[in-house]
């Protein structure tokens, strides 16, 4: 008897967990579907006369951003490393917005030849650039791959070819200030620090050390350039979009069982129109005009987190970026580090 009233408590029990497990996954599933809990941004800002560049506006978290401030009437110049790609999705985002002042222009960030280009052409032909959304970007590539540059990919496509381009559209972002540069951010830049004897992981390789490092340079140079651009009318702005289903997962999910769970836990994130709304925020909210530098999730500032705090690791790093873009002599930044190192001692 005894046995028989354990088993069917034992059941019953094991009955309310399933059900409380689903209920949980269900309101989870629903409130990230449904973005109940996310934030949405709300401003009206519109954008006639104003240039926005958004670098992998083809797909995902670009194309809904670039998609948005097409809507609000400024000219738009979607940057994509396929051309094809980038003509589908710009007849979509036509269609969508009934605006029609946006333009493909070829950028593969995973060639400092194909930056060079791509803002040479910008800056011949555009008269100017209001915004630019650093947002193209690659995830857990499995094996290193290194670029005609000499750089691990996470490293090219997410911070070295951004950099570059960001530095030759300078001009053009200072003579239209105020001016934004938004650099899309992974909170994962926290927990990664910059390996300065081995930032193209030539040593060793790990695909999701090589995505935070990548983001967590990113964020470095989000600060760094705050600091430079201080007083120029550019700010600089790092939104982190949240867990957001795009095909950013394309090089984890490589057998049908990953594809499987994939489509399940896809439904569990948000949608690529709610992981764009920080982006939005950051790009148009003009209360955070002065609040240059900083992160952002879920359309709250949030503060510098990890290696990025650090001036030194994060003046190393410009510096370094200079030179392996082509911007700076390398003789002339060593000069440099060498002497704001003898001042941190002093
Ligand atoms: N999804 C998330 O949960 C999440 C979370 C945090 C941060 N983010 C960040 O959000 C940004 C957008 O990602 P997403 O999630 O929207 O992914 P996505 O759908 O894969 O979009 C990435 C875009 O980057 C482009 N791209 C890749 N390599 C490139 C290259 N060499 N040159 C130029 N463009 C290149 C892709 O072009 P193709 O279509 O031609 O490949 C695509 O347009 C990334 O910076 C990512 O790190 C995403």
């Amino acid at each position: 008897m005894r046995k028989k009233a354990k088993f069917q408590v034992g059941v019953r029990g094991a009955m309310l967990g399933t059900m409380g497990f689903s209920a949980v996954l269900t309101i989870y599933g629903l409130k990230a579907k449904f973005s109940f809990g996310s934030s949405v941004y709300e401003g009206k800002e519109r954008l006639e006369g104003k240039t926005v560049i958004v670098t992998g506006a083809n797909s995902g978290i670009g194309k809904s951003t670039a998609t948005e401030l097409l809507r609000r009437g400024g000219r738009l110049i979607m940057a994509c490393r396929d051309v094809d790609k980038c003509e589908e999705a710009r007849r979509e985002i036509m269609e969508i917005t009934s605006q029609n002042n946006v333009v493909c222009r070829k950028l593969d960030l995973a060639s400092l030849d194909s930056v060079r280009q791509f803002a040479d052409n910008i800056n011949k032909t555009e008269d100017r650039v209001d915004i630019l959304v650093n947002n193209a970007g690659v995830m857990g590539i499995k094996e290193r791959i290194e670029t005609e540059d000499g750089f691990e990919m996470h490293a090219a496509v997410n911070y070295f070819g951004p950099f570059l381009l960001t530095h030759l559209l300078l001009d053009k972002l200072k003579a239209s200030a105020p001016s934004r540069i938004i650099n899309v951010m992974s909170p994962t830049y926290k927990a990664n620090h910059i390996n300065f004897s081995d930032i193209n992981f030539k040593d060793s390789y790990n695909a999701s050390k090589a995505y935070g490092r990548s983001k967590a340079a990113l964020a470095s140079f989000n600060l760094k350039m705050a600091e430079l651009l201080d007083n120029t009318g550019v700010t600089t702005y790092a939104p982190m979009p949240g867990v957001v289903d795009t095909n950013l997962k394309r090089h984890q999910i490589t057998s049908p069982w990953k594809q499987f769970v994939s489509k399940f836990t896809s439904w569990l994130q948000k949608t690529p129109e709610s992981g764009s709304q920080t982006v939005l925020f950051c790009a148009l909210n003009p209360l955070i005009s002065d609040q240059s530098g900083f992160p952002y999730r879920e359309c709250q500032r949030e503060d510098n987190e990890g290696s990025v705090n650090r001036q030194l690791p994060r003046e190393r790093l410009y510096l370094t970026s200079l030179v392996w873009t082509g911007l700076k002599d390398a003789d002339e930044a060593k000069r440099e580090f060498d002497e704001m190192q003898e001042m941190a001692k002093s």
